[in-house]
């Protein structure tokens, strides 16, 4: 088999980068290791900022989005009760939209599938060959045969475990890492949402976060030890929790009933450097994790894709090498700033067991003069609706 851009992972960078690639008259093979209903069976965050609603309506995958979807004028900031609002229209003129990552998923998929553009699911061995050459490829199994891939390009859309960033020589990658000390036990309800936003909660028991999926489906979160287990957590038990740890008044209004999925997600910040090696570019969760906190990661992916997307079709149009040299510090620019924001508003708003009284005391201060400062509820608003230079 021979191919243009050899796509590693159908997950949202793998399935947009395809997308934008067949727009651009590229041929590209998506090869993933699962099958495509276990693509979907994940549950992420649903955050979208308005660039990547943007680009998914440029991509004509928004029918849905557009129905279903929930635009959000802002979020709720509770801190210890005490509601701030973040007006992110009113501060910075943009909204997100609420939308899940499944849907978003879901969508690029059947496009894809509409279109006849070639995917392969359930490839086992997946492995890159020779991405410091100009004939890389892309080598893998499937129902017991044996198969290769020969392409221009290779682009690792693989997610965190994935096979493109262990692909790389150890020398010619650097790792930043934070790992924190607690991960975010999520439940899904068919319920009413508790709110008609999001409301971001700290408390002296632990962060906790009220979303939604849609109108009648709602998605909670409370912080919990890293060494936590599902089984320990009840539906009852977890309500309680997750009571004590919002307003009161709005407590009262929590619609609870039975968990539809319920599970625990660890907090991390990673970044790779450099983003490309060669002919194979690392993009999304492959190249950087950030902690859910300001729902960044699928917005990343989107960014990372789009700026590759360009990069590779301005080779193919004009045979220069600018776009893709371009690549690493344009994706690492935004990666930082990104990773910045996300770290950030994890640290306001969990409790850090080692921080102290002192620690605590500093983020009251913080949340104190995100009240008093429209500056300082502009510059959030500006980053969790997307900043980009
Ligand atoms: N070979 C082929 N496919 C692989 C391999 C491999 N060796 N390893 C992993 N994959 C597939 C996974 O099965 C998955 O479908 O790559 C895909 C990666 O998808 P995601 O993990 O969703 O990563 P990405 O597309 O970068 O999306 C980023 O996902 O994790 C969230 O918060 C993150 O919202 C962000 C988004
Ligand atoms: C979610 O709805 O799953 C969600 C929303 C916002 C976040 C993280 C997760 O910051």
């Amino acid at each position: 088999m021979r191919t243009q851009v050899a796509i590693i992972g159908a997950g949202p960078a793998g399935l947009t980068l395809g997308r934008l690639l067949e727009r651009a008259g590229i041929d590209a093979i998506i090869i993933e290791q699962r099958s495509a209903d276990y693509v979907l069976g994940r549950i992420r965050a649903g955050v979208l900022e308005q660039s990547s609603v943007d680009l998914l309506r440029d991509l004509g995958v928004n029918a849905r989005m557009d129905a279903e979807g929930i635009p959000h004028d802002g979020v709720e900031l509770s801190f210890d009760g005490d509601m701030l609002r973040i007006n992110f229209h009113e501060l910075v003129g943009r909204r997100v939209m609420v939308y899940g990552q499944t849907e978003v998923t879901h969508d690029l998929m059947e496009a894809r599938a509409a279109s006849g553009a070639r995917s392969i699911y359930e490839a086992s061995d997946v492995a890159i060959h020779d991405f410091d050459g100009e004939r890389p490829r892309v080598s893998f199994k499937k129902d017991g045969q044996h198969h290769e891939i020969e392409c221009d390009f290779v682009a690792g859309c693989d997610g965190f475990h994935g096979v493109s960033r262990a692909s790389v020589p150890a020398d010619a990658i650097s790792i930043f890492e934070r790992v924190y000390p607690f991960g975010w036990l999520g439940i899904l309800v068919d319920q009413r949402p508790v709110a008609e936003e999001l409301i971001y909660a700290h408390h002296a028991r632990g962060f906790a976060l009220c979303s939604m999926r849609s109108h009648t489906r709602s998605r909670y979160y409370i912080q919990v030890d890293s060494s936590e287990k599902v089984e320990n957590w009840s539906d009852d038990r977890f309500w309680d929790e997750l009571r004590n740890r919002i307003n009161p008044e709005i407590a009262e209004r929590l619609q609870t009933g039975a968990s539809i999925e319920k599970s625990i997600a660890p907090l991390r910040s990673f970044v790779a450097e450099p983003v490309r090696f060669g002919r194979l570019f690392l993009t999304g969760d492959a190249a950087h994790i950030v902690p859910p906190t300001g729902a960044k990661g699928l917005n990343m992916a989107i960014h990372d894709v789009s700026v590759l997307a360009g990069a590779l079709e301005e080779f193919y149009a004009e045979r220069s090498q600018a776009g893709i040299e371009a690549y690493s510090p344009t994706v690492l620019e935004n990666t930082w700033r990104t990773e910045r924001f996300s770290w950030w508003m994890t640290q306001l708003l969990h409790t850090f067991p080692d921080s102290g009284d002192f620690g605590r005391r500093i983020q009251r201060a913080d949340f104190d003069y995100l009240r008093a400062s429209r500056i300082a509820r502009q510059s959030l608003a500006e980053n969790y609706t997307g900043f980009r230079v």
